[in-house]
């Protein structure tokens, strides 16, 4: 779900923005119960030293071990049993319990101690993308992969529905003999689709993993939905959904059990089952609030120890964009995904008195609703600040009986200002983004018959409504339209780059479909059906994440051997840059798309299918990046789960770990970085270099052409960037690297940071 939320600071007349479901719920990534006494148990995350190997004789041995911490507290009286929460087995050294600050202190003082925080709290962030993504029946990746055929993917989020029939198994084989998952539901049952369904609430009950909210569902059916015909929302978007890998199986751990609600130690635990479990890849629609260093990222920690074990891991990227360095789950072994739009939308025209006519979308379109021409408002001149953005209770002394309101976004969500519309009397709505949200409209089911409209359109609707003594418009519902030019493009809440963590780290690393993504929902959507087929339309770059960890997922199916990395760099190397259009792809201001938009560009997955080159990451190689990040031993070590001593290591730049991308900050002096490439085309095959290198910067690599003679032969080469004489304006500059073959393009961004 993308929620919304604008904050209009009057004083400044700057807009903030943040992306929230409703004001009550906020975004606390911030520790939980701040002010409080401190006997008051909280959820602590703790670390410690992994015992000797003698002392683990019996695999209970390590959850007795982390318990024997708890024997340390102050507060001995209270339930032991009940406030140890987990004991972690993959993803950390260490447990989650609820203890006391004194219950950390005297434990601190125990042998094998290494660190104790409060948990955090994070947020949750078709089917006709397949189709838009070029999958189609019988041929190319979908016939290579067998549809993910034997692929396990793991989905962390709010549950599923396991009797929607996007989950049936009619024709999936059994699951693979490896899996060791569970299924917890209560009166449902796992079936070959879902072969595994756990649920995570701080352990104190077994809570059914079924889903009550809809997120869960609806991310899983992207990720593997099979084949439903005639799915619908409204009467909307009718025609066969599908997910990306209709034949992977799913493995399901609810870890949100209320609405966009996520804990830490739960989120932790339901990551340390699925690498247990034995999944192929991680679909994580979950962010936090803040950037914090990968060592308290308790989904870059989780991932870390799935990668270890090959499992690639998908995530959101987050819905704070468009402004800079919002992108969060941006550790560089995890896929981090954007959101961008389809050529589908749920089409709604503003027809004006003057004759100027709008497209706009809404996911209602009554039938019966009248398109004559009715009186036009726009609350906005009155004394209360809130009408123009029709806050409830703001319309009230406003004739708006019968009448089109215009409301602008903000304030409060885009579905109540409908709601205030209606009870006031209104007959419809347009809706106007603001100057943030550009041209990105989202389908929602409205409450009233409504039309979202772009901010540029906004200002023309003012603008008549200003020229006119009586303003008239009109509604025109016209369905479900696909064909748009234009798409893909840069949703505007699609988190942006430069990352803060690991400024040297280019993210987000691709874009794939996030905006009126149409997939299973536990019920039906404006309450009118007895069906079973319930479907819903979502936007938000929790919808783009399990697109690219179904598209992992076809790729892990078609090249078994394939690491993370590996299926990393075919995803981005091999990405679009332009719209059906055949121009550049766009965001939400019309413009071109920088690097920190689309990272790669927007994902092609038959392209990824056959990338000829990758740029492959041992996990190992990753702790040398850790060092040079500047993170002490004990930092590192909560990563690696093991001891590291970086003076030991040879520390490296972010920029010379062997990533498909280059983000550097470059000074006076050149810098020089190395990167090897494993072919995995043809044998034989010859690539030569190709620079656009970024405004004032010049870009030198050697040698300038690779002779592959041999399947997984690794080549290496050395690239140099230097300052050119060139005066520029801008602080960043952008270009490209690529080695093309007969067959093959592989093409790396550049982002370069002029100091
Ligand atoms: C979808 O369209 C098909 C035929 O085009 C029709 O039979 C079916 O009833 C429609 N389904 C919905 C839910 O509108
Ligand atoms: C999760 O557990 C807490 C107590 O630990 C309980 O209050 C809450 O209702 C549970 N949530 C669900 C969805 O069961
Ligand atoms: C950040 O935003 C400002 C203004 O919105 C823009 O001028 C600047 O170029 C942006 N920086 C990056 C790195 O995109
Ligand atoms: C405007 O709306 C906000 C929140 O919806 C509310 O707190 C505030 O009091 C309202 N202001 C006025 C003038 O009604
Ligand atoms: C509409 O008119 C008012 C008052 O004349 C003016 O302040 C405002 O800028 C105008 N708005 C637009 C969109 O033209
Ligand atoms: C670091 O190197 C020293 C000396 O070579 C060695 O004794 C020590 O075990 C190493 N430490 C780690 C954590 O690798
Ligand atoms: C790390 O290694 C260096 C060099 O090998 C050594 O001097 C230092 O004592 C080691 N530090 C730790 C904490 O083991
Ligand atoms: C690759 O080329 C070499 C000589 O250029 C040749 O000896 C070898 O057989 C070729 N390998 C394949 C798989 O075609
Ligand atoms: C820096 O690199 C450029 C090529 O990228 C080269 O022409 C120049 O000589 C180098 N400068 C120094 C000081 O090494």
């Amino acid at each position: 779900m993308l929620p919304d939320m604008a904050i209009l600071s009057l004083i400044s007349l700057v807009i903030i923005f943040t992306f929230s479901a409703e004001l009550a719920r906020g975004n606390d990534f911030e520790p939980l119960n701040y002010v409080s006494s401190k006997n008051e148990l909280k959820t602590y995350i703790i670390h410690v030293k992994k015992p000797e190997a003698h002392i683990l004789a019996q695999a209970d041995d390590l959850s007795n071990y982390h318990k024997s911490f708890m024997s340390a507290r102050a507060t001995a009286a209270l339930n032991q049993e009940q406030d140890f929460l987990y004991s972690y087995k993959h993803v950390i050294n260490g447990f989650a319990a609820r203890l006391s600050e004194e219950d950390v202190e005297a434990m601190k003082e125990m042998e094998g101690f290494v660190s104790a925080h409060l948990e955090k709290v994070l947020h949750q962030q078709t089917t006709h993308t397949p189709r838009f993504l070029g999958l189609h029946q019988d041929t190319g990746l979908w016939r290579e992969s067998n549809f993910g055929k034997g692929v396990i993917i793991g989905v962390l989020d709010g549950g599923i529905l396991p009797t929607h029939p996007s989950f049936t198994d009619e024709g999936m084989p059994s699951p693979p003999a490896r899996w060791k998952g569970k299924c917890e539901f209560v009166t449902s049952k796992c079936n070959n689709k879902i072969i595994g369904a756990r649920s995570f609430n701080n352990s104190a009950t077994i809570v059914s993993p079924f889903d009550q909210e809809g997120h869960g569902s609806h991310v899983a059916g992207i990720a593997a939905g099979r084949f439903v015909k005639n799915a619908a929302v409204l009467g909307l978007g009718n025609g066969t959904a599908v997910g990306v890998a209709p034949k992977a199986h799913l493995a399901i751990y609810k870890v949100c059990p209320t609405t966009d609600k996520c804990f830490e130690s739960d989120l932790l635990a339901g990551i340390d089952a699925a690498v247990n479990d034995g999944v192929d890849v991680i679909s994580i629609s979950i962010v936090g609030k803040f950037a914090v260093p990968f060592f308290q990222d308790a989904i870059a920690v989780g991932s870390f120890a799935a990668i270890q074990k090959g499992i690639f891991v998908s995530c959101s990227a987050g819905n704070t964009g468009p402004s800079n360095s919002t992108v969060l789950n941006d550790a560089p072994w995890i896929l981090t995904v954007g959101a961008s739009t389809t050529d589908r939308s749920f089409k709604v025209t503003t027809k004006l008195g003057n004759g100027e006519e709008f497209a706009g979308e809404s996911l209602f379109q009554p039938e019966g609703f009248s398109a004559v021409l009715m009186p036009l408002i726009y609350a906005g001149s009155s004394s209360n600040s809130n009408s123009s953005f029709c806050v409830e209770g703001s319309l009230e002394g406003i004739d708006v009986k019968g009448k089109i309101v215009l409301c602008e976004r903000g304030l409060s969500t885009r579905v109540s200002k409908g709601e205030t519309v209606r009870k006031a009397g209104g007959a419809a709505m347009i809706l106007m983004n603001q100057e943030i949200d550009g041209s990105t409209t989202i389908a929602e089911s409205h409450v009233l018959p409504a039309a979202h409209v772009s901010y540029a359109t906004g200002l023309r609707i003012k603008a008549f409504i200003n020229s006119t003594v009586e303003p008239k418009a009109a509604i025109v519902f016209k369905g479900t339209r696909s064909g748009d030019p234009l798409a893909p493009a840069v949703a505007s809440f699609s988190a942006r780059g430069p990352s803060i963590t690991t400024p040297g780290i280019l993210k987000p690393d691709i874009v794939g479909p996030g905006v009126n993504i149409l997939s299973a929902w536990p019920f039906s959507v404006g309450g009118d059906s007895n069906s079973l087929s319930t479907f819903n339309v979502q936007s938000g770059t929790s919808m783009s994440c399990p697109h690219l960890s179904g598209i992992a997922a076809l790729l892990k199916s078609a090249h078994p051997n394939w690491s993370p990395a590996a299926i990393k760099s075919a995803i981005m190397t091999t990405a679009d840059l332009n719209n059906l259009n055949e121009s550049p792809i766009v965001t939400e201001r019309s413009v071109p798309a920088d690097v920190f938009a689309i990272g790669a560009g927007h994902v092609n997955p038959s392209k990824a299918n056959n990338p000829g080159l990758v740029y492959d990451i041992h996990p190992d190689e990753y702790i040398p990046y850790l060092c040079g990040l500047g993170y002490t031993n004990d930092q590192v070590g909560v990563i690696t789960q093991r001891p590291i001593n970086c003076t030991n290591e040879t520390s490296i730049p972010e920029a010379q770990l062997n990533y498909p991308s280059f983000s550097i900050t470059l000074a006076s002096i050149n810098q020089t970085y190395t990167r090897t490439m494993t072919n995995v085309g043809e044998p034989n095959s010859s690539y030569y270099i190709e620079i656009i290198p970024p405004k004032g910067v010049l870009v030198t690599v050697n040698p300038t052409s690779l002779d592959f003679t041999e399947a997984n032969q690794q080549l290496t080469y050395r690239v140099t960037f230097g300052r050119s004489t060139e005066t520029i304006y801008t602080q960043y500059a952008q270009g490209f690297l690529k080695w093309t073959s007969t067959h093959h393009t592989v093409r790396s961004p550049i982002s370069v940071k002029l100091v």
